[in-house]
C-alpha cells in the first residue's frame, strides 16, 4: 500500500513535540510491515541547517493562492525507508515553525503544494493528516472537480493529536488562501464557533477520523471534553476511533541506551537504577537524603497541569526528595519552578530547554514521574518513564487513562504507576505523598517497577491498528 503523511513535523528531521515522534515511528513501522510511506514536510531553516541525509532537488512548480503566485521547490531525502518530501518556500525560512501570525497562510501554502506534489507522482491509496496544520487537505481534494480526479481512489484520515489547536481561520480565508467558495462556510461544512476551522474541515471531509488514545476518542464525543468539536465529531461517530500510540523501542531502550551512565533490564533494575540515580544527582549538584526522585520532562504549557504541580513539588522537597524537572515554554512556569529551586537550592534542579540526552539520563534515574496533565490526548511520557521503570504518577485524563493502571495497594501483580481524576492540587499533593509512602516498601515499588518495565508499548501494536484502518478503507 502507497501512504503519504501530511504533517508539519516528522522527526528525524525536525521536532517541537509529541507529534514528530508519531509521525515517523508509525511511519518506520509501516517500513518494516511492507508498506511504502511518504511523508510531506516544510523545509525548515533548521532543517535545513540540521540534516544529515543527503538530499536531492526533485522539481519546482507554481502554487496559486488567489492573487499570490509561489513558487514551490521540492526536495526529497531517505530515512529508515521513509521518503521525505521537503517543500522549500521563504514561508518557511525563519527560526521558529509557529507562532509568528501567519500560520495560517504558512500552512495552507502547504497543503497545497503538498496536493500539487502528490497529484504529480504515484498516487498514494492513503493520504493521512495530522491535526490542524493539514486539516484542510481532504477538502482541498474533494471540493475540486480536477483533484477529486486525481486522487479518485485514495482515502484520507485525519488524525487529531491535539484538538486545542484547531486552525482558526476567517471567512474570507477560504478564498484568499485556499481557493475555496466562502459557500462552504455558510453551509456550515468547515465553520466552528464563526470562524473557520481546519481542523473541523478534516473531520468533517476525511473518510476516517482518529485520535491518539481510546479514553481520548470518548472524551472528545462529550460537550466537557470535546473542545466545540464534539458536536461535529459525533455525526462523524461510526467512522472515529482511538489508537493508542507506541514509542520508539530502539530510542528508549534501558538496554542499550548510549545516553545513560549504565544500561539494565528488568533482572538488573535495581542495580542499573540506583547507579544512574547518584550519577544524575551528581550531575545536577543535588544531595541525596536517602529519599525517592521525582521528575517532569515536558512543554511547560497550560496543558501540562502545571498549575496543579507546585504544591506537591514543594511538599516532595520538604520530605527531602529530590525533583528534577527539564523543559521550556510559558514564562510564568519557567519561573516558578526558578522560585522553588531558588528554595531548596540542593534538593531540585531545573533545566530549561530541550535536550535529549538528558531526557534518557533523568527517564532512567528517577522512581517516579509526573504528568498532571490538563488534558493529554495521549501522552509519550507516562509510556517512556514506564519503559525505564519509572513508575509515572499521572492525572487520569486522555491516553494517561489507557497506559497507566493505577495503584491501589491490592492490585500490585498488574499496577504499573499512580493515577488520580480529579484535577486538583490537593489531588496531585496527596497521590506523590501516596508514591512517596509506598517507596518505603521496597520489594513492593521494586515489583511495580518491573510491572512498569513489561509493559507492551512497542509501536508495532498501534501500527498493525491504523494499518487495519487503512486495509478497511481501500477494501483490503
Ligand atoms: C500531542 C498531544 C499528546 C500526544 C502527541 C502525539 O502532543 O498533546 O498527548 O501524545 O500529540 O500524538
Amino acid at each position: 500500500m502507497k501512504i503519504a503523511m501530511i504533517a508539519s513535523e516528522s522527526r528525524p528531521l525536525c521536532k517541537t513535540g509529541g507529534l514528530a515522534d508519531v509521525v515517523y515511528s508509525l511511519s518506520k513501522e509501516l517500513v518494516t510491515m511492507g508498506e511504502e510511506v511518504a511523508v510531506v514536510l516544510p523545509f525548515y531553516q533548521q532543517v535545513k541547517a540540521t540534516i544529515k541525509t543527503p538530499v536531492q532537488f526533485v522539481e519546482s512548480f507554481t502554487v496559486d493562492m488567489s492573487w499570490r503566485h509561489h513558487e514551490a521547490k521540492v526536495y526529497q531525502t531517505e530515512a529508515d525507508g521513509i521518503t521525505f518530501y521537503l517543500i522549500e518556500h521563504w514561508y518557511f525560512d525563519r527560526q521558529n515553525f509557529y507562532g509568528d501570525g501567519d500560520d495560517g497562510e504558512r500552512f495552507a501554502f502547504y497543503c497545497l503544494a503538498a496536493r500539487e506534489l502528490l497529484s504529480r507522482h504515484e498516487i498514494p491509496d492513503i493520504v493521512h493528516c495530522h491535526d490542524w496544520q493539514s486539516g484542510m487537505f481532504p477538502c482541498l481534494i474533494k471540493e475540486n472537480e480536477y483533484f477529486r480526479n486525481v486522487f479518485g481512489k485514495t482515502k484520507f484520515v485525519m488524525t487529531i493529536h491535539n484538538p486545542a489547536f484547531q486552525g482558526m481561520l476567517e471567512r474570507d480565508a477560504l478564498g484568499n488562501l485556499y481557493n475555496l467558495p466562502e459557500s462552504l462556510f455558510d453551509e456550515g461544512k468547515v465553520r466552528l464557533d464563526g470562524r473557520v476551522s481546519t481542523l473541523k474541515a478534516g473531520i468533517v471531509y476525511a473518510d476516517k477520523v482518529t485520535t491518539v488514545s481510546p479514553n481520548h476518542h470518548e472524551e472528545l464525543l462529550t460537550p466537557e471534553g470535546g473542545m466545540h468539536l464534539d458536536g461535529t465529531l459525533r455525526l462523524r461517530e461510526w467512522d472515529f476511533c482511538g489508537i493508542l500510540n507506541g514509542i520508539d523501542y530502539l530510542e528508549f531502550n534501558p538496554h542499550d541506551d548510549p545516553f545513560i551512565p549504565m544500561t539494565y533490564n528488568v533482572t538488573t533494575i535495581v542495580k542499573g537504577k540506583k547507579a544512574n540515580h547518584d550519577a544524575l544527582l551528581q550531575e545536577m549538584h543535588l544531595t541525596d537524603y536517602g529519599r525517592p526522585l521525582f521528575s517532569l520532562v515536558s512543554r511547560l504549557t497550560w496543558q501540562k497541569g502545571l498549575d496543579i504541580l507546585f504544591p506537591a513539588v514543594e511538599e516532595l522537597a520538604q520530605r527531602g526528595c529530590n525533583i528534577v524537572i527539564l523543559g521550556s515554554g510559558e514564562r510564568q512556569y519557567e519561573l516558578e519552578f526558578e522560585r522553588l529551586r531558588a528554595k531548596y537550592p540542593d534538593k531540585i534542579a531545573i533545566y530549561i530547554g530541550y535536550n535529549d540526552a538528558l531526557a534518557h539520563r533523568i527517564y532512567a534515574a528517577s522512581d517516579f514521574f509526573m504528568m498532571p496533565s490538563l488534558f493529554e490526548p495521549c501522552g509519550l511520557g507516562q509510556m517512556i518513564a514506564q519503559r525505564y521503570g519509572t513508575l509515572p504518577i499521572v492525572r487520569r485524563t486522555g491516553g494517561l487513562k489507557d497506559s497507566v493502571i493505577n495503584f491501589d495497594s491490592s492490585n500490585q501483580d498488574t499496577s504499573n504507576g499512580f493515577g488520580f481524576d480529579n484535577y486538583h492540587p490537593d489531588d496531585m499533593k496527596y497521590t506523590c505523598v501516596y508514591a512517596y509512602d509506598t517507596w518505603f516498601n521496597k520489594p513492593l515499588i521494586i515489583k511495580l517497577m518491573k510491572n512498569a518495565m513489561k509493559t507492551d508499548n512497542s509501536w508495532r501494536r498501534s501500527a498493525n491498528n491504523y494499518l487495519g484502518v487503512y486495509k478497511e478503507l481501500v477494501g483490503q
